[in-house]
């Protein structure tokens, strides 16, 4: 059977963009940028662009386009026993979105609370969000039932990615011509409004103000590693999902490149946005630059929200807000769900795209239900921690050593260039064999003896025991597998 198409390269770059460009940009990239030194951050953080998220993206998209195979049978192709890497990079996916989709949930309730004449959450922003939408419970063992609002708030985000992905890439190629494109859109909206507010130079010259100091700490190159491979989308098979769906004689090195260099221009981009609005709010309310900055939930859903409310037209540029957020999520959501559909399509044919579709936003729809009690954000805390810490990383080493030692960095490369314009050197062999694997090795180690010294968080032993368990699954089985998996190709010739 003749594999799907993209219909366009274009479709096929918005949609890899798509993937890249979300939550992690909007948030997690200015955040680190402020907490590491500003302007100093850039740099290792352009470093580990290139040196590790450049290689590793050329990697993904060349096995995927050469061997058109979603992630696990590429894999199996490179060797029989090694269909386990595709594995824990499809489970780790699963696990992100199953929470991903539950963080769009909340971005859903601000938007349709931003049209009152007045924000609900103007007057306390902090417990606005705790408190009326988390409705939190004091600790991770009260578990507090479920929160019927964000329980049907994210049941309302599963059926649009259910609809941007039940017909498989013919959907998503739809659906992301809308999805990459707004959200810049809407940026630029907020980029003019944020920039011309009063204090906004102060914000924006804390996100920049270069503190060189920072350079020397252990702990920044490794925020700018992590960081790299979660807004590429690196090590969940997606990208090899997508680039499968290629003609084999595309452009790979270019369309990294620009994939990359898109990503973070939009990074950098959202960095100005989300520190000249922080510099207005400390203009406006008197507290520090320093004080408002937050990371995470605090920084999307409780400085923002407050932020947004001292401002003229306040619900207009709330609701703005949140569906920026909502069109740069959920282009990355339904990626993973692509990825999980695509291996499970790609071995058995017989089962329509629809289905598929269905049974996996189901599955996750209702593994998603534990992030919606009222203890739900603790629980989201811990899985994100343990699955970004460990299981991209992990997954980034395997795939370096499959493709670096089994198949051969040198033969991948060979085909590389024959597809692209550009000669990806020497360089790339040595990263993918040596610099990408030693360094996230490195970093697997300082994380772990982190961990061990002290529970993540402060949560009791038995929730940390559930992020272990996270890390440690996919794990096993992919040992499993290699252990037991025989080649049939051999068996076939025997017989
Ligand atoms: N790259 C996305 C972001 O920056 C996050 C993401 C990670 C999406 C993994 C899909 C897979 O928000």
């Amino acid at each position: 059977m003749k594999r799907l198409r993209w219909t366009s390269r274009t479709i096929f770059l918005f949609a890899a963009i798509g993937s890249a460009v979300g939550l992690g940009n909007i948030w997690r990239f200015p955040y680190l940028t402020y907490k590491y030194g500003g302007g100093a951050f850039l740099i290792p953080y352009l470093i580990a662009l290139f040196v590790l998220g450049v290689p590793l993206l050329i990697l993904e998209f060349a096995i995927g386009q050469k061997l058109q195979k979603g992630a696990i049978d590429a894999f199996k192709t490179v060797h029989h026993r090694l269909r386990g890497i595709g594995f824990s990079a499809i489970f780790a996916g699963f696990v992100v979105v199953v929470y991903y989709a539950v963080v769009m949930a909340w971005c859903l309730l601000f938007f349709i609370n931003s049209f009152k004449a007045e924000l609900p959450w103007a007057e306390d922003a902090k417990g606005y969000f705790f408190n009326t939408v988390l409705q939190i419970t004091d600790n991770i063992g009260i578990i507090g039932g479920i929160n019927w609002q964000v329980f049907f708030a994210l049941l309302a985000v599963w059926v649009m990615i259910y609809f941007s992905v039940w017909r498989g890439i013919k959907s998503v190629g739809k659906i992301v011509s809308i999805t990459m494109p707004l959200p810049i859109i809407l940026l630029v909206i907020l980029f003019i409004r944020a920039i011309t507010l009063d204090g906004a130079l102060t914000g924006v010259y804390y996100y920049l103000k270069p503190d060189f100091s920072a350079l020397l700490s252990s702990e920044i190159w490794l925020a700018a590693i992590s960081q790299i491979f979660f807004t590429l989308s690196l090590a969940f098979g997606i990208m090899v999902a997508y680039a499968s769906y290629n003609e084999e004689t595309q452009d790979v090195a270019a369309d990294a490149y620009t994939t990359a260099i898109i990503n973070s221009a939009i990074s950098l981009f959202a960095g100005f946005v989300v520190f000249a609005v922080i510099g207005y709010m400390a203009t406006e309310t008197g507290v520090s630059v320093e004080d408002a900055v937050a990371s995470g939930p605090g920084l999307a859903f409780v400085v923002f929200p407050k932020a947004l409310s001292l401002m003229p037209w306040a619900p207009f540029f709330s609701a703005i807000f949140f569906l920026t957020l909502l069109s740069l999520g959920i282009d990355s959501a339904f990626s993973l769900v692509e990825a999980v559909n695509t291996v499970i399509v790609d071995r058995s044919a017989h089962i329509p795209v629809e289905k598929v579709a269905f049974y996996v936003c189901t599955l996750a729809f209702v593994m998603g239900i534990i992030f919606t009690t009222r203890a739900g954000l603790y629980f989201l805390d811990i899985v994100d921690h343990f699955i970004t810490s460990f299981g991209l990383v992990l997954v980034g080493i395997f795939e370096c050593i499959a493709i670096g030692w089994i198949y051969k960095a040198d033969k991948l490369r060979k085909y590389i260039n024959s597809v692209s314009g550009h000669n990806t050197g020497k360089w790339w062999n040595y990263a993918i064999k040596y610099i990408i694997p030693l360094a996230l090795t490195l970093l697997v180690i300082i994380q772990f003896f982190t961990e061990i010294k002290a529970n993540y968080g402060g949560y009791p032993d038995w929730a940390i025991a559930i992020g272990w368990f996270v890390v440690a699954v996919p794990l096993v089985i992919a040992f499993a597998l290699a252990l037991i998996s025989k080649n049939q190709e051999k068996e076939l010739i025997n017989k």
